[in-house]
């Protein structure tokens, strides 16, 4: 039985995500940061490790807990947005950005990566089109835009250290996405963002490099 790894999973897309691998028959480690969330998830037949990635104790603790796991996939979802406003940055809404999308991925994903290797797997993290450095048509959301392009430079040196241990490393868009973070406005549900996602994985190739994908599997450019 494969085994998925979900960080950030009590609500929106990580949580979909956690419950499609779970019909579909698969092992499932998941976390989340409350732990009335973990009891959710521990009700879908998930594993659950209660963890705040901003947490660094709670980070490392993780590792410990994962040991020598085979994981065929290990999604890094967790994330937020920030303030809607454009403005002046305070330093305490910058602290929340940084910390939430990349600060956590520079400590989890040197963790996660020889994992994923194990099983010579896939290593994804839930980014976005906004991130794209050369796709950028507006700077509206400039935290959380260089938050998500720090991240991708995150993956695309994870991939430099750990593809050639068979790790292959994903950013997705998960499309403009019916959460509390999209808003009920939104373009599609976190059930077809979702089921695209685990699509895309099963069928990507092998790559020593990071690759920029569409929740559909279509390409976007860094
Ligand atoms: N929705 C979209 O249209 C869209 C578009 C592009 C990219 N994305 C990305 O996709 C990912 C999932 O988004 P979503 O729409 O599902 O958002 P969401 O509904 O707001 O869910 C965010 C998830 O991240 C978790 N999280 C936030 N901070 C955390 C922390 N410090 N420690 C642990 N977990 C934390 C939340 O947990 P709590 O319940 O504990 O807060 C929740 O499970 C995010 O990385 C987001 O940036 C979303």
């Amino acid at each position: 039985m494969p085994t998925a790894l979900i960080i950030g999973a009590s609500r929106g897309i990580g949580h979909e995500i956690v419950r499609q691998y779970r019909q579909d028959g698969w092992r499932v480690i998941a976390t989340a940061r409350k732990a009335q969330d973990c009891d959710m998830l521990k009700a879908l037949g998930a594993e659950a490790h209660q963890l705040d990635v901003t947490d660094v104790e709670g980070c490392a603790g993780l590792g410990w807990k994962l040991d020598d796991e085979k994981l065929e996939v290990a999604i890094l979802n967790a994330g937020v947005y920030g303030p809607r406003h454009d403005g002046f940055p305070a330093q305490a809404d910058f602290d929340a950005v940084m910390h939430t999308n990349v600060l956590a991925a520079m400590r989890l994903l040197p963790i996660l990566a020889p994992l994923v290797g194990n099983a010579k797997g896939k290593l994804a993290v839930l980014s976005s089109h906004m991130g794209s450095l050369s796709e950028r048509s507006s700077a509206s959301g400039s935290l959380y835009r260089a938050s998500k392009a720090a991240l991708n430079s995150v993956l695309i040196d994870t991939a430099l250290l750990h593809g050639s241990q068979g790790v292959t490393c994903v950013a997705f868009h998960p499309g403009w996405v019916r959460t509390e973070m999209g808003g009920a406005g939104a373009d599609i549900s976190p059930e077809e963002s979702a089921a695209g996602i685990r699509a895309t994985l099963a069928s990507l190739p092998a790559s020593k490099q990071a690759v920029f994908r569409n929740y559909d599997g279509s390409p976007i450019g860094w």
